[in-house]
């Protein structure tokens, strides 16, 4: 089993939405197992889980201090955390046993602020990346986020635009990624991504230099996806 972890201590930044559109994508593809846990009190997903009519994922109750061996011994292939802002004692341990940890940042003064120390605290993590999140359309503020954020580590070369379509598919408990339209296509690219990650050849190896990027080689910013000026 893998844990994907959705983690930055800002609130607003895109987790939770992330994180079902991840579980949602990853449970239709390869009839892989997938379960979320909701580690945020405010309860964004279990409420969002309530609305929903399909089964899959299945929403868990988890210890985020130990590794959940239980839920690898159910068949369980894929582990979507989605946890609260700020910085709560049982991140650290969680971050530990994490195998992917995303760090959704929008291109903003007040998000870039927070980004250097989320960076130096998963300095020792092999893999995690940022991915920039609810981007405006055609903004300036993008290039510079990209370069601020590469110089910090990787950057997801796909990224989540601003779009009504992401709050809209969880008035009834579902995913962008099970419709059809450009938030759907985010959300699989971001899929894709985090596969590429998990089975990719530097999976087992310390973190690349700050400013690599997944799947992009070296070209963070520039790959499929991301720095794209929308
Ligand atoms: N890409 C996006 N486009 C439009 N709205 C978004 C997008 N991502 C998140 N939102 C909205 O922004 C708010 C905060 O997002 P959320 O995923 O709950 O952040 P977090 O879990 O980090 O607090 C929510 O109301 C959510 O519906
Ligand atoms: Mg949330």
């Amino acid at each position: 089993m893998h844990t994907l972890v959705l983690h930055t201590p800002k609130g607003g930044s895109g987790k939770s939405t992330i994180a079902r559109e991840l579980a949602v994508a990853a449970a239709a593809s390869a009839g892989m197992q997938v379960a979320m846990a909701d580690l945020d009190p405010q309860g964004t997903t279990t409420g969002w889980y309530q609305r929903r009519e399909a089964t899959a994922p299945v929403l868990v109750k988890l210890d985020p201090v130990r590794r959940a061996e239980a839920l690898a011994e159910a068949g369980v292939g894929l582990l979507v955390v989605d946890t609260p802002p700020g910085q709560p004692a049982f991140i650290r341990d969680l971050l530990g046993w994490a195998d992917v940890v995303l760090v959704p940042v929008r291109p903003t003064p007040d998000d870039l602020l927070a980004a250097a120390p989320i960076a130096a605290s998963l300095a020792s993590h092999s893999r995690w990346a940022f991915v920039l999140s609810q981007v405006p359309p055609r903004t300036r503020l993008l290039a510079s986020a990209l370069r601020q954020l590469a110089a910090l580590g990787r950057v997801a070369p796909a990224q989540f635009t601003f779009r009504a379509d992401f709050p809209a598919a969880s008035i009834s408990g579902q995913a962008a990624v099970e419709f059809t339209g450009k938030a759907a296509e985010e959300g699989a690219e971001l899929w894709r991504y985090v596969q590429s990650i998990l089975r990719g050849p530097d999976a087992d190896t310390p973190q690349g230099k700050p400013g690599r990027s997944h799947g992009a080689k070296g070209r963070s910013g520039t790959g499929s996806g991301a720095g794209r000026a929308r």
